[in-house]
């Protein structure tokens, strides 16, 4: 390569990326199962405590937490309430310097449907609700699902976009939901590939294309811990976090 096409071949490459050291520029993790024993989660608040240590040590110094909503793990707005009292307690005894609050991950489904139309439901911030849905199928009921709940004045942020295989060959799909308004929250593990190299694919073209919101652990236990460590190695979790996520907001 001669030294002028060098010059213009540098001029088109992206910026460099400085990887992140930890999730402190973060601050916020806005997905986690850190209340024992209501979901698969973490099953005892010595467990939780272990846990929250780990991700202080990380870097995170804010937790907004999201049990599971669904019908296998009836969670209501009480038993997360007093869950999340449990926590807090633990947390002021065993001196971890973090605040914490909770929220949900609501299951989207023809329960969830009554309970947007019925109830209350947790927010992550203002109005701001976060979705699952199945890995599976996509929901028949999606498209009314998301017309009840901006109607009833809810934000729509959808967990872990990157995970449902059936959007995969269709990235038109994840670009409708954005025009929608829909708002997305990529699992951090996704970037070192803890779910499989097509989730890891995607999660990065979601962040190419400017297409995510918010960033979260969504750790249920100690073997998540791991794939958040290597995560940082991640050049797009740097080019990201540095191009800015909501987390840093809260
Ligand atoms: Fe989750």
């Amino acid at each position: 390569m001669s030294f002028f096409s060098e010059i213009f071949s540098n001029k088109r490459k992206e910026p460099p990326v400085t990887l992140l050291k930890d999730y402190s520029s973060v601050v916020t993790d806005i997905h986690s199962h850190f209340i024992p024993g209501i979901d698969d989660g973490v099953a005892t608040i010595e467990e939780s405590m272990q846990l929250l240590r780990s991700m202080y040590n990380l870097g995170f110094k804010k937790f907004i937490t999201t049990p599971h909503v669904m019908d296998s793990y009836p969670n209501t707005n009480e038993i997360i309430q007093h869950g999340l009292e449990e926590v807090r307690e633990a947390i002021v005894h065993e001196n971890i310097p973090i605040t914490i609050s909770a929220a949900a991950e609501y299951y989207i489904d023809s329960s969830f449907l009554k309970k947007v139309k019925e109830e209350k439901l947790l927010t992550i911030t203002g109005n701001t609700v976060l979705v699952e849905i199945s890995y599976i199928n996509l929901p028949d009921k999606l498209t009314e699902v998301l017309f009840e709940m901006r109607l009833n004045g809810y934000n729509i942020l959808l967990a872990h976009p990157e995970r449902y295989p059936f959007w995969y060959t269709n990235f038109d799909e994840y670009k409708q939901l954005k025009d929608q308004g829909i708002l997305f929250q990529l699992n951090i593990n996704s970037l070192c590939g803890y779910y499989g190299v097509p989730a890891m694919k995607i999660a990065e073209r979601l962040i190419d294309e400017n297409m995510i919101d918010y960033i979260g652990s969504d750790i249920h236990g100690t073997r998540h811990l791991q794939g958040l460590k290597q995560s940082l190695k991640s050049k797009h979790l740097a080019k990201l976090v540095g191009r800015g996520v909501l987390n840093q907001q809260l």
